[in-house]
């Protein structure tokens, strides 16, 4: 029987569409959140991505909470599901994620060239990177918290920057007080303080400038030293006794919601990362040219602290287009896309050699200190279960902040919890 020479040409271009299926990769997804104008950024990314490689990408955007963002990849890497197949990190995940063994490790491409680590901080990637020394992610920018606060108005009362927390309280219930009379809303100092992975971070810098922390000098978490209760009581006190915070502090206030609320006009301090310099200081920004940045302020007998944070970026183990991932990857490490991410957003780059560029140092002039300020920062702990602790002080914590428990009852329960959870890890 003869075939007619059109349907051999169909069944011929079939077969090689499915075979081009078969040896081809799948479609590269890439899943990356933040605040919404850093989300835009990573669309332009992509665009040039795309453009000198060929390679299309789908970007999965997530929210701009760690912890929401978290969740967003846990479900499928606990699934095996291929995609997303890259990723960022927060840099307290990366050891958890890779102990799952859901990361791809990146020395391959070390050894072959392809990744030249001596561009990152060596500090970083031995803290963050590596796990039982195999590399996993690669950072993508560095953050600290920072001080950032409105210059024209400590010149317009005569007050300096705070060095302590307790000169900060002081100017800020001064200046709130006068600031009132024309703006309702205005208060002295927006911090995060809602029940999220962030007031962890706040809560460090306030433990450790004060001598305290979450975890003791023998190594173990041991979140009632007395330092700490007295910082937690600080915090509530900022809301409650001071008034210099608002009441949605503990409510609301995450990195967005602090971060407009400056730029509105209606704070005269605010605590957050690298990334809000950027927005401060857009166009379309009501306190343009009117913000000053420095170290967090310490205690008084304590010296500056800062939380470690940032994110990296790593290659699922279960994508089926890893090569393709790897490309992607390069390029967002590289330094040409490490310089835009800088001088678009503000961010403080993962690569040490952008530290020299005369480029970046002019558009972020506080760059020095940053560096300064995250290669002393204080990590929070490295270990698998860390966001479960978290969990419980998060949740102790902000039973403080609202005035449900006091410092010191709401501190002890939270370590009894935490002895509990580290029972059930050891047992
Ligand atoms: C920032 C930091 C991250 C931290 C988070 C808390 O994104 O880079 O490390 O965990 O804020 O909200």
């Amino acid at each position: 029987m003869l075939i007619n020479p059109r349907i051999c040409i169909l069944i011929a271009v079939c077969f090689l569409l499915v075979l081009s299926c078969k040896t081809d990769e799948g479609r590269l997804t890439f899943a990356v959140g933040g605040a919404s104008s850093e989300v835009e950024y990573w669309e332009k990314v992509i665009e040039e991505f795309t453009d000198s490689t060929g390679i299309q990408v789908i970007l999965t955007r997530q929210p701009t909470d760690t912890d929401q963002r978290r969740q967003g990849l846990v479900i499928p890497l606990r699934a095996r599901q291929s995609d997303p197949d890259i990723f960022l990190m927060d840099v307290v995940w990366v050891n958890q994620f890779a102990t799952a063994a859901w990361l791809e490790p990146l020395d391959p491409a070390v050894k072959n060239g392809e990744i030249a680590l001596e561009c990152f901080f060596e500090s970083i990637i031995d803290q963050v990177d590596k796990y039982n020394d195999t590399l996993y992610a690669l950072p993508v920018y560095n953050d600290c918290g920072l001080l950032y606060y409105r210059k024209d108005l400590l010149h317009r009362y005569g007050r300096r920057v705070p060095e302590t927390w307790y000169e900060l309280v002081r100017t800020a219930v001064s200046i709130q007080e006068k600031q009132r009379m024309h703006n309702p809303r205005f208060f002295g100092f927006v911090w995060q303080g809602a029940q999220y992975e962030g007031l962890i971070c706040n809560f460090v810098e306030y433990a450790v400038s004060n001598n305290g922390g979450i975890i003791d000098s023998t190594g173990k978490f041991n979140i009632v030293m007395p330092q700490n209760i007295k910082v937690a009581r600080l915090m509530s006190e900022l809301i409650h006794r001071y008034n210099i915070s608002p009441p949605n502090t503990y409510t609301e206030m995450k990195e967005e919601e602090v971060r407009i609320a400056f730029e509105n006009g209606d704070a005269l301090f605010e605590r957050n990362w690298p990334y809000a310099w950027g927005l401060h200081n857009n166009e379309a920004s009501p306190v343009k040219g009117m913000v000053g940045v420095t170290v967090l302020p310490r205690g008084n007998n304590g010296r500056h602290a800062s939380t470690l944070g940032g994110w990296h970026i790593g290659i699922s183990r279960f994508s089926d287009a890893k090569t393709k991932a790897l490309k992607l990857l390069q390029h967002i490490v590289s330094y040409e896309t490490q310089k835009n991410l800088a001088l678009n957003l503000g961010w403080n780059p993962g690569r040490s050699d952008l530290y020299e560029d005369t480029e970046v140092m002019q558009r972020i002039p506080h760059l020095q200190v940053l560096k300064k300020s995250f290669e002393n920062a204080v990590a929070r702990p490295a270990t698998p279960f860390y966001t479960q602790i978290s969990e419980i002080i998060q949740k102790y914590l902000n039973a403080i902040l609202s005035g449900e428990s006091s410092a010191s009852d709401g501190l002890a329960k939270a370590q009894r919890e935490i002895e509990e959870t580290l029972k059930r890890y050891h047992d």
